[in-house]
Formats: structure tokens, C-alpha cells, sequence
């Protein structure tokens, strides 16, 4: 059984791991090893991450396996992105180990239950455009919006598409 729950401050290094874990075999025929590195540290570090949940209203949580309370993943999300009425996932990593049985599908389920009742009517997130993610969100009901380059400093580029998922 998988148990979701919030992430509190003093979690946040589990976040951090699970990312450390997760993030070279996802990117790794996508992006240099340097940008993953910087990515990591600009978007991973303590700071950026309490600066987040603190200045910016990202909400974590974290599927866990109830029966050891091994972490397995995590979703990061915002309510009211940009006041509309859109919840933006900014972030959904599972650990290798734990990909390919249904714990993504639960967490997308979890935070559109948490937009709905909090007066949201879609989703939204961007994706690596060459992130097999893609088929995921494509199969969870998300349609393509649109795509935009990130310029994320160092010369790095973040090479994205928008994605968008009506509540009903
Ligand atoms: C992307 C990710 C969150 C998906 O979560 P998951 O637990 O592996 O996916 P699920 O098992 O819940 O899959 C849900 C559905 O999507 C399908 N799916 C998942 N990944 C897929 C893929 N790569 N290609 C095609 N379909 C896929 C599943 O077959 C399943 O379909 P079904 O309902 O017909 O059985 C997870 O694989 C992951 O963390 N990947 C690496 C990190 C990453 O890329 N994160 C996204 C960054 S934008």
C-alpha cells in the first residue's frame, strides 16, 4: 500500500535524495552531465527547496510504501499558478526502483483531487521535450498547449512543452 503525505522543512532532504537518485538516469541521454549538475543545485539545494515551499507556495508531497516507509517519490504542486484558476505540477520524480507501477498515476490523481477542491479547474506543468514523461502525461489526459526554451543561466536552456489537463 502506498501512503502520500505531506512534506514538512525537515523532510526536505528526503526530497533532495530521491532527486540525486532519480535525475541522472532520467536526463542522462538528454542533457550534459554539467547541466544536470547545475539543475540539481539551482532547483535541489536546501535553500532553493525551502524558498520554495516559503516564498513561492510549492506544496510537496511524498508517496511512501507503507509497509517498510520507504520513500519512493515525490510531487511538487501550486495552487492558483499565476491566479488562474490552473494548479501547476512543478515537479514528479519517482525513484527508478519504484517507476512503472501506477504510484505516478496515484500522485497526478492526488493533486488534481487537492485543485478541485480548492476551486481549480486544470492542471498544468512543463516537460524535458524529449522526456519519455511525456507518453505518462499524455496517458494521465494531459494535451500539449504550447512549448517554450528556458533560459536558465550558464548557457542552459530548459526545452519544454506545456501541458494541460481540464478537472472536470
Ligand atoms: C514519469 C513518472 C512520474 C510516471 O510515474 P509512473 O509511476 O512510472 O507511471 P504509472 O505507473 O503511474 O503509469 C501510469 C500510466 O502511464 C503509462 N506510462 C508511464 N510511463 C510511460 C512511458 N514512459 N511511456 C508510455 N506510457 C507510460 C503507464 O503504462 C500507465 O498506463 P495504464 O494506466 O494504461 O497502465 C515516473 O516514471 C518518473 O518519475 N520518471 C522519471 C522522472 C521524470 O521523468 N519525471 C517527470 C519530469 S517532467
Amino acid at each position: 500500500m502506498i501512503a502520500i503525505t505531506d512534506v514538512s522543512e525537515s523532510d526536505l532532504s528526503i526530497i533532495q535524495d530521491i532527486a540525486h537518485r532519480t535525475w541522472p538516469s532520467t536526463f542522462e541521454a538528454i542533457l550534459s552531465p554539467t547541466q544536470i549538475s547545475y539543475m540539481l543545485e539551482i532547483m535541489y539545494s536546501l535553500d532553493s527547496l525551502k524558498a520554495q515551499i516559503q516564498d513561492k507556495n510549492h506544496v510537496f508531497l511524498l508517496a511512501k510504501d507503507q509497509t517498510d516507509d520507504e520513500p519512493l517519490g515525490y510531487v511538487s504542486y501550486e495552487l492558483n499558478y499565476k491566479k488562474e484558476p490552473l494548479t501547476k505540477v512543478h515537479k514528479i520524480y519517482l525513484l527508478p526502483s519504484s517507476q512503472g507501477k501506477g504510484v505516478g498515476r496515484l500522485l497526478i490523481d492526488k493533486v488534481a483531487e487537492i485543485a478541485q477542491c480548492n476551486g481549480n479547474n486544470r492542471l498544468g506543468l512543463n516537460v524535458n521535450r524529449f522526456n519519455k514523461a511525456l507518453q505518462f502525461y499524455e496517458r494521465m489526459g494531459f494535451l500539449m498547449v504550447g512549448q517554450e526554451d528556458i533560459d536558465i543561466g550558464e548557457g542552459f536552456l530548459m526545452e519544454d512543452f506545456i501541458l494541460e489537463k481540464q478537472l472536470t
